[in-house]
């Protein structure tokens, strides 16, 4: 039974940014009512009222996994781990972006599913693209003329699909009887121990734990083998999953990873509950800085045009009224507004100058990579605000 316990108020598309903020488009902008479930019979959190992914993932799809090196590096490096390990013939991604992981396997054994149409254009010239939504469909598609896939890959994507059912019913089908089909995505266990509630927005349908997955692939002749947790995106899981009859055991790390989410009771409604309390005092010790750092007329920018930074700022109401502009590496997120609040998004180049006394950290994730690049603005008595794991300024 699904039980609401977090309500995050009215929220655009995450993915929404603003050609202009003249009426007309903000007239047109599209809200909904992002509030939060757990189903105390299966453990999934998700969001209580899923947004259509038709009006999601379209051509205008903002996000280039490409554009930072940290994932750059982490796909690398992982597609590097599955070749050796598996010797795959044929490996498929659901939601491949612009190929920054299926791009290091030769490009004739890859199989790339994309919906956004531009981000599939990209690819489409280097290895075989279907620039589709996942489904049984396009699944029989696929493998009506190509053998079955032994490594299927997904980062970031199959939390984000509402339809868990045709999801894995589809993966199960595309599977060889020795595959493995490993899901990527931000995890629950993270998500609590840090509050970081900006992990919840309309792509984030659900935000999965192993317990809960374990739970979802069981009933499609799949079973959950073994888990790896990673630094990527504030902290992931891996979640390796085959058929139900495949050779692979069950491994220490997943049993201790379930042991750890049942030790932290993500079984129980309760601490959800909990959370969301934490989440209010989350939200009002930000406002508390940031109005205290405005009445001494401190200038406050933001540092990366995430989904995240959507649900924060429009779940605490941070507009220009506190934060000048936002900062972003990514050509189509600058001279654009951020959904919801309408904050100009600039350059690095154009927006990092002396003239900045703190940067909230949008980009939290990114953190080490940031401190890294930003030396001078540190240098120089730069501050970083940040709400993970707690809202505080850094460096001390
Ligand atoms: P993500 O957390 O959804 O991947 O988005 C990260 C955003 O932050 C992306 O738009 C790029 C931006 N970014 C910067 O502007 N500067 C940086 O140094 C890093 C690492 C990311």
């Amino acid at each position: 039974m699904k039980k609401k316990f977090l309500n995050l108020d009215k929220q655009p598309l995450a993915n929404s940014f603003l050609p202009s903020s003249d009426s007309k488009t903000l007239s047109k902008e599209f809200f909904y009512n992002l509030s939060i479930s757990f189903d105390t019979i299966n453990y999934l959190v998700s969001v209580t009222d899923p947004v259509n992914p038709k009006s999601q993932y379209t051509d205008k799809y903002a996000h280039r996994a490409s554009e930072s090196l940290t994932m750059r590096k982490a796909f690398s490096k992982i597609a590097n781990k599955l070749e050796k390990k598996y010797s795959p013939k044929i490996v498929m991604e659901i939601g491949s972006n612009d190929g920054v992981f299926i791009k290091n396997f030769s490009k004739k054994k890859v199989i790339a599913v994309e919906p956004c149409r531009n981000l599939a254009n990209l690819t489409k010239q280097k290895f075989k693209t279907y620039p589709d939504f996942w489904s049984k469909k396009l699944a029989k598609k696929i493998f009506k003329k190509s053998r079955k896939a032994d490594i299927i890959f997904s980062a970031n994507t199959i939390s984000h699909i509402p339809n868990l059912k045709e999801t894995f019913e589809a993966i199960e089908f595309s599977l060889s009887d020795n595959g493995v089909m490993i899901i990527e995505d931000p995890s629950l266990l993270s998500v609590i121990k840090n509050n970081s509630y900006d992990q919840f927005y309309d792509e984030h349908v659900y935000v999965f734990s192993a317990l809960a997955i374990s739970n979802a692939v069981e009933k499609y002749n799949l079973r959950l083998f073994d888990v790896e947790k990673t630094d990527t995106h504030g902290g992931s899981m891996r979640h390796y999953i085959c058929k139900k009859h495949a050779s692979y055991r069950t491994t220490i790390r997943l049993k201790s990873v379930i042991n750890e989410e049942k030790k932290m009771k993500l079984n129980k409604f309760t601490t959800f509950k909990k959370f969301s309390k934490r989440v209010k005092e989350s939200r009002k010790k930000l406002l508390q800085i940031f109005k205290k750092l405005k009445l001494s007329n401190k200038k406050i920018i933001s540092y990366g045009a995430t989904y995240k930074s959507t649900t924060v700022f429009n779940y605490c109401k941070i507009n220009q009224r506190y934060i000048d502009y936002v900062t972003d590496t990514t050509l189509n997120k600058q001279g654009k507004f951020t959904p919801g609040q309408h904050i100009p998004i600039l350059s690095p180049e154009k927006g990092m100058n002396s003239s900045v006394d703190y940067a909230f950290l949008g980009a939290w994730n990114f953190k080490k990579e940031i401190f890294k690049k930003e030396k001078d603005f540190i240098r120089r008595g730069g501050k970083f605000i940040t709400h993970v794991p707690k809202v505080k300024i850094l460096p001390k």
